[in-house]
Parts: C-alpha cells; structure tokens; sequence
C-alpha cells in the first residue's frame, strides 16, 4: 500500500484554492482574517497558535486567531511580530529561546513566522505563526503564506 503525502507547495496550493471559496462575497477585514486563522490552524501541521496582530498607532493590537491566549499590545520592533512589522518583511525564526526580544506567550512554542499584511504600501497588521516544532517553518512556508496573506488583502476593502 503506498501513501501519498502532499508536498508543502500542493498544500499551500489547495489552502490557497479553498481560501479563496471561503473569503469569497465577503469585504471585513476581522471577518476574513478570522476564517483565514481557523482554516491555516486546522490545515497545517505542528502549529499551536495561527493569529494576527493589527496595526493601531504605534504598535500591534492582537487581532483573530486560533490557540491559546496570547499578549494584546506589541510595540513596533519589539518581539518577533514587531520586527516582521518594523521591517515590513517576512520572518522566520527557528529556534525562539535564541531570538533575543522574543516575546513568548505560550511556552509550547519553539518556532515562528511572521508575515506582514501590506495593502498599496500601508501595513495592516502580521500574521504570526507559533510551532512546538524546532524549525518548523522554511522558505516554501514564507512563499506559501504570503500568498495566502495576498488572498486575504485582496478579499477586504481597505
Ligand atoms: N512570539 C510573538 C508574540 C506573539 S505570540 O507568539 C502569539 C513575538 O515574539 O512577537
């Protein structure tokens, strides 16, 4: 008997697809972004925490997510979400305990990517992913996620 397992660019690809389905007809940034949380949650493997955190003034204010309770105020710069947000770039960081300023808000967490949610040039906020995985998220990750964060600036009117 063989098993087939998806490659991560095929996951990305049909998450991508039924993204699309479920964010389609709807123009609320909270609405889609939470929808978006619970589907990348549910569908990735080795995650513990899939949210966002929105740009208000001069730091992150948490936003939609799926996993336990997590800090509401990250100053710009600060941890690894203030620093995908100062930087306006993806950021992925393999091992959090070495990430100096790491802001830690579940203990289970060892690994984390943070993607910036750029609309025409303004920062919305960062989609941050938590693993208990060392290393969990590679190049294919970042590629995959930013097309997702595309599908959902695209799908809100902003
Ligand atoms: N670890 C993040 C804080 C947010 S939680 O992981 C949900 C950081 O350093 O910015």
């Amino acid at each position: 008997m063989t098993t087939h397992t998806s490659s991560k660019p095929d996951l990305y690809n049909q998450l991508a697809s039924q993204l699309s389905s479920l964010l389609a007809g709807e123009r609320d940034l909270i609405a889609n972004a939470a929808n978006f949380s619970s589907l990348v949650f549910h569908a990735l493997p080795d995650l513990n925490w899939a949210g966002f955190y929105l740009a208000k003034d001069d730091e992150l204010v948490l936003g939609p997510f799926q996993g336990q309770p997590a800090c509401v105020r990250i100053k710009f710069g600060q941890g690894v979400c203030g620093a995908g947000a100062a930087k306006c770039e993806t950021v992925i960081v393999p091992n959090v305990h070495e990430f100096p300023g790491h802001i830690a808000c579940d203990s289970a967490s060892n690994s984390e990517i943070v993607v910036p949610l750029l609309k025409t040039g303004k920062l919305l906020g960062v989609l941050d992913l938590d693993s208990p995985v060392v290393a969990r998220f590679d190049a294919e990750d970042a590629r995959g996620l930013e097309n997702l964060v595309s599908i959902l600036l695209s799908s809100v009117s902003i």
